[in-house]
């Protein structure tokens, strides 16, 4: 069975889509661990699923290449098809970025290249954007960067709050998010250029 380790670091809305979605067996991929760089809210969905997960914490480590070191022995641990950064808000070291690459996807809340980093809900209501939306896209090493797999969009409502538009877009990620993973695990959506060409 193709298999995923999720990493978050909030509420995790997503991660319990994608949970619920792969409790079906039809349905083509299992979330085998779920990470955390903090003792996230979102890591009860998986102790709910029966999940295991891990917490590496930045802080307790002398560097971000020391900590991503052991973040990537716990997830390789698990032995994944894929990993998902489903609101993971850390920017991740090349040296486990190289060794996960393209097998690493991202969820963001805006239609990139439209405002990328940490703020995308606030920067497209700031920017005055009649439309936004979600995108999920292999993670390389810039941020937000990397090729993008998937967008859904929505109109702005005028005068809606950020919460509520972050609310949302996070409807439309779940979706988007047990689309891709299943696409991806199908082998409908295919992440190398190998793959592609094959
Ligand atoms: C999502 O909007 C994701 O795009 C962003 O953080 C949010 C995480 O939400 N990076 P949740 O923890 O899945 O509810």
């Amino acid at each position: 069975m193709f298999s995923v380790v999720v990493l978050i670091s909030g509420g995790g809305s997503n991660l319990r889509a994608l949970l619920t979605a792969a409790a079906s067996p039809l349905y083509p991929a299992k979330v085998v661990a779920v990470g955390s760089d903090k003792a996230a809210t979102g890591l009860e969905h998986a102790e709910e699923f029966g999940v295991p997960t891990f917490v590496v914490e930045p802080s307790r480590f002398e560097s971000r290449e020391a900590w991503a070191e052991v973040l990537l022995s716990n997830i390789e641990f698990h032995k994944p098809d894929l990993v998902v950064l489903a609101g993971f808000m850390r920017v991740l070291p090349a040296n486990i970025v190289d060794k996960l690459s393209p097998r690493m996807i991202n969820l963001h809340p805006s239609l990139l290249p439209d405002f990328p980093g940490a703020n995308a809900v606030a920067d497209a209501l700031a920017a005055g954007a009649s439309e936004t939306g979600a995108t999920i896209h292999i993670v390389d090493e810039g941020v937000d960067t990397g090729k993008v797999l998937s967008q859904a969009s929505i109109p702005v409502a005028p005068g809606i709050s950020e919460i509520d538009l972050h609310e949302q877009i996070k409807l439309l990620e779940q979706e988007q998010l047990v689309q891709a993973v299943s696409d991806i695990a199908t082998g409908s959506l295919l992440l190398t250029e190998k793959e592609q060409n094959a």
